[in-house]
């Protein structure tokens, strides 16, 4: 069986940053609900460590996520991280209290002892801390192997029953040592070996898929995306022909794409690719929509109605693959939140296609992994660190109603912007970058004369997961050259303006 850590999760924010930061030391991790794996599936699963991760929660609150302390006899490996600290001592008998003084919060200098977890660690160091409760009695057989000047419990351990827990974060990286501490639990605590590479995993998902596959028809939609290139790679490298790639152009990509997608898996790939040129059947359908989720929605349902037209003039497919990746199947530990928009993708072709299988090779993998493996299996750099690109396209960067005009327009605009951010060697700065055509026309001078044109405006976010983002501080001089060659090269823009707004409040996409 593949050695593999389980990341429980108790609701905390950073329940993917630790699994991520296990997989960086190449051993595999896995993050589960509380609520959704009991200790005896555990035991059954064949891990060879728990990490319980924090949470928002306070243990002696009754609503607060508690486990079942068997968990903690299996004789497996346990690292408690803040909530997760505070449990373990709860469910052993230990005393937890809120900080007198209120939370501490931010970096911390971290005292540490001898201990298994620090080896390698000095007896000063800083530390992430971000909490209010605290452990202040360990349970009966745990030491106290850490402290800070707030929290006299900062870490404690039961090195006979392996488990370890910690108040601050050590998957954060303002915790200096928090990647050796991360590895002296995986390496010498949970005697784990660290073979968890991602040539491996190309190559076994290879051979997997070759045996399961190799004889079926396979069918996939590609998008042009990471994902979707990155599996269609894989499978192209498994099976070959018997892989078939549909690329539906909805005519709402940026410039040039449709063609780069085209030439790159056709040429380079040798894929078996058909192209469909969709762009009038979806433009007609959005004929006078102008509100941004009626938009989606068109696309979405457009997309699988073409996807199916081409499907069913390939007759009997056996196998659909989808590009899902790990973030997309992992659930929350505490409910879900509110949808601000509906992202339509490929979401609802298996409904419609009739096929006896579905194959999901990266669904085990994060954004980082599958671009590293694309890397490996040789597709081009534009591709695999292409910055996300919504479904619905150039649609939602069209505010209001969608004409051809309007796309040329923005597709002019969007490529000097991108074009002038590689030539400042900036695409690494930005983890999104994009020009939006505003329905808002303002009044212009140009030689001696009124222009009345189109605004265009450019957004750049940084952020880690999309969900919160800042705009990001272009230097001024780019800023500047695209906004003096987007009003000189593109009939009908006058006006350039910069999108200064964060989210929240703002979404990234302006509609
Ligand atoms: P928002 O605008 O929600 O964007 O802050 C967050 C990220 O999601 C992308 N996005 C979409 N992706 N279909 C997609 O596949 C959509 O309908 C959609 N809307 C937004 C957006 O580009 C950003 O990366």
């Amino acid at each position: 069986m593949e050695e593999k850590i389980l990341v429980l999760d108790f609701g905390g924010q950073y329940n993917q940053l630790i699994a991520r930061r296990v997989r960086e030391q190449h051993v595999f991790a896995e993050i589960k609900p509380y609520n959704k794996i009991t200790p005896e599936q555990i035991k059954n699963e064949g891990y060879g460590g728990i990490i319980f991760t924090g949470g928002p929660n306070s243990v002696y609150d009754e609503r607060s996520p508690h486990y079942d302390p068997s968990v903690l006899e299996l004789g497996i490996p346990v690292l408690g991280i803040c909530y997760g600290d505070q449990l373990m001592a709860y469910m052993t008998g230990g005393e937890i209290c809120s900080a007198k003084e209120g939370s501490e919060y931010g970096k911390t200098v971290l005292h540490t002892l001898d201990d298994k977890l620090f080896k390698g660690v000095p007896e000063e160091s800083v530390c992430w801390m971000s909490h209010t409760d605290y452990v202040k009695v360990p349970p009966k057989g745990f030491l106290i192997t850490a402290y800070t000047d707030k929290c006299p419990c900062a870490a404690m351990c039961d090195e006979e029953r392996n488990l370890y827990g910690v108040q601050f974060h050590p998957e954060v990286t303002h915790t200096e040592f928090g990647k050796q501490m991360l590895r002296n639990f995986l390496f010498d605590i949970c005697k784990m070996s660290g073979t968890w590479l991602m040539e491996d995993f190309a190559k076994r998902s290879i051979e997997k898929y070759k045996a399961k596959l190799g004889d079926k028809k396979v069918l996939l939609a590609l998008s042009g995306g990471v994902d979707s290139s990155v599996a269609a790679v894989l499978l192209n490298s498994a099976i070959g022909k018997n892989l078939t790639c549909v690329f539906v152009d909805h005519g709402l990509l940026r410039k040039d794409e449709g063609d780069f997608v085209e030439k790159t898996f056709r040429e380079k790939f040798g894929m078996n690719l058909i192209r469909v040129n969709a762009a009038e059947r979806f433009l007609t359908k959005l004929k006078g929509v102008t509100e941004p989720e009626k938009k989606r929605k068109i696309i979405g349902e457009e997309f699988i109605r073409v996807f199916e037209d081409e499907a069913k003039k390939l007759g009997k497919i056996n196998v659909l693959v989808q590009g899902t990746i790990y973030p997309d199947v992992i659930e929350s530990g505490l409910g879900d939140s509110a949808v601000i928009k509906s992202h339509h993708n490929v979401g609802g072709l298996p409904d419609v296609i009739a096929f006896d299988e579905i194959a999901e090779p990266l669904r085990e993998l994060f954004k980082d992994e599958v671009r590293e493996v694309g890397t490996k299996l040789g597709i081009p750099y534009e591709l695999v660190w292409r910055q996300p690109f919504p479904g619905p396209g150039l649609a939602v960067r069209v505010i209001g109603e969608i004409t051809e005009e309007k796309l040329k327009i923005l597709r002019e605009a969007d490529a000097i912007f991108r074009e002038e951010v590689a030539n400042a060697g900036l695409e690494r700065m930005t983890n999104q970058y994009f020009a939006v055509l505003t329905d808002t026309r303002s009044v212009g001078v140009m030689g001696d004369a009124r222009t009345y044109g189109n605004t265009i405006a450019l957004r750049a976010v940084t952020t880690d997961d999309f969900m919160t983002a800042e705009w990001t501080r272009l230097p001024y001089d780019l800023l500047e050259k695209a906004s003096s060659r987007i009003t000189n090269e593109v009939k009908g823009v006058s006006r350039v303006v910069y999108d200064i707004t964060s989210k929240p409040p703002a979404t990234v996409e302006w509609e």
